[in-house]
């Protein structure tokens, strides 16, 4: 019998439902090819529902998603929606919930793909980074007290417990080691400041690293460092692993360098449970329904997806077949630029398949 996969999917809010159906549309054809089923059950959640509902997300929601073998995003945001709610409430509450603790960033500029860094293709531009997805900043420890006043105080805490860090660490070590690139792993901190918590993150990644993975080069960089570095020299880098706040805004800097919007794609694992695959776009409103957003983003995600499930050959021949259509078809990455709508993209991608 064929293997086959459930994958929840949450196509959300403003172009996400486009640029899904295109994913879906590689992924069949993939599926087709290898040998194998994936079996799909779609969720409402998004800002339309929160709306309609008043409820951001059903609390069965989380028990519901971990029944999948995976979770399919398209985009989650919403214009008439005061920012925060529904990042809160879904994304970030999903990340917490199913305890996706990593979120796996690869940047790679593909063939054709213009990058704003000067004299730069994509054999410079090929680089993954790995940030903690459940820590730091983003664990909502803190308060605010006399709010309003001019004796207003504000806390928000950085927190890392040991057991965070090395899960993330090991990780990281592990995804360096199949990688097989350069063999080296950075870490992105600011040691020289944050003196609690990324020496606790220094010290276990010497330790780990010397006990468990002596074959990998251990580097370190300071966070603003490895911002200039990431625009300066990206060659140099294999893995880079930092914390969720640092991660969050190294990553976007890394974006852009391989295109931006369209194609960037990130996943959010529980390498035991339950992992959600995102686009890391957003939900693009005005563009919405007009079937101009460039859906490679998704695409790749299909491919994240596949590689995180076991199926290795089929990821890397939606990757294959994604480059082949930058090198050759493309003329830009922006929605309405592309010289091709977000179905012909999809359909150009699964034909190659
Ligand atoms: C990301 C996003 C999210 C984050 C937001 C939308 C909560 O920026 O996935 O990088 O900060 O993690
Ligand atoms: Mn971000």
């Amino acid at each position: 019998m064929s293997k086959s996969y459930n994958i929840a999917v949450i196509p959300g809010d403003g172009t996400g439902p486009e640029v899904v159906r295109e994913g879906k549309k590689v992924l069949s054809a993939v599926a087709a090819k290898f040998g194998f089923k994936l079996n799909y059950e779609e969720f409402d959640f998004g800002g339309d529902r929160y709306l309609r509902t008043g409820e951001v997300l059903p609390d069965s929601a989380s028990e519901q998603l971990k029944k999948f073998d995976s979770i399919f995003l398209g985009a989650i945001g919403h214009p008439d929606v005061k920012p925060g709610i529904l990042e809160k409430g879904i994304l970030l509450k999903l990340r917490f919930d199913l305890d996706q603790y990593i979120n796996l960033r690869p940047i790679k500029l593909y063939p054709g793909v213009a990058t704003p860094l000067k004299d730069k293709g994509p054999e410079h531009i090929d680089y993954v980074v790995v940030r903690e997805n459940t820590g730091d900043l983003y664990t909502g420890i803190g308060g605010v007290s006399m709010k309003g006043t001019p004796h207003e105080v504000a806390v928000q805490n950085m927190v890392y417990t040991r057991m965070q860090v090395e899960r993330c660490l090991r990780y990281a070590f592990e995804y360096t080691r199949k990688r097989k690139k350069k063999n080296t792993l950075a870490l992105c901190g600011k040691t020289n400041v944050l003196t609690y918590v990324y020496d606790l993150w220094e010290r276990a990644f010497h330790e780990i690293g010397k006990a468990d993975y002596p074959e990998i080069i251990r580097e370190y960089y300071h966070v603003d460092a490895t911002c200039m570095w990431m625009v300066k020299n990206p060659e140099w880098f294999d893995v880079i692993v930092t914390g969720n706040m640092f991660g969050d805004i190294i990553t976007d800097l890394g974006a852009i360098t391989q295109g931006g919007m369209g194609i960037a794609a990130g996943g959010n694992i529980n390498p035991e449970g339950v992992s959600m695959f995102e686009p890391i776009g957003g939900s693009a409103p005005k563009y919405t329904g007009k079937n101009v957003i460039n859906p490679l983003a998704s695409i790749s995600c299909g491919a994240l997806m596949l590689d995180h499930l076991g199926e290795e050959k089929a990821a890397r021949a939606i990757e294959n077949a994604i480059m082949d259509v930058t090198a050759n078809k493309l003329k830009d990455m922006g929605a309405g630029r592309m010289g091709y709508s977000t179905t012909e993209v999809g359909d150009l991608v699964a034909e190659r398949i």
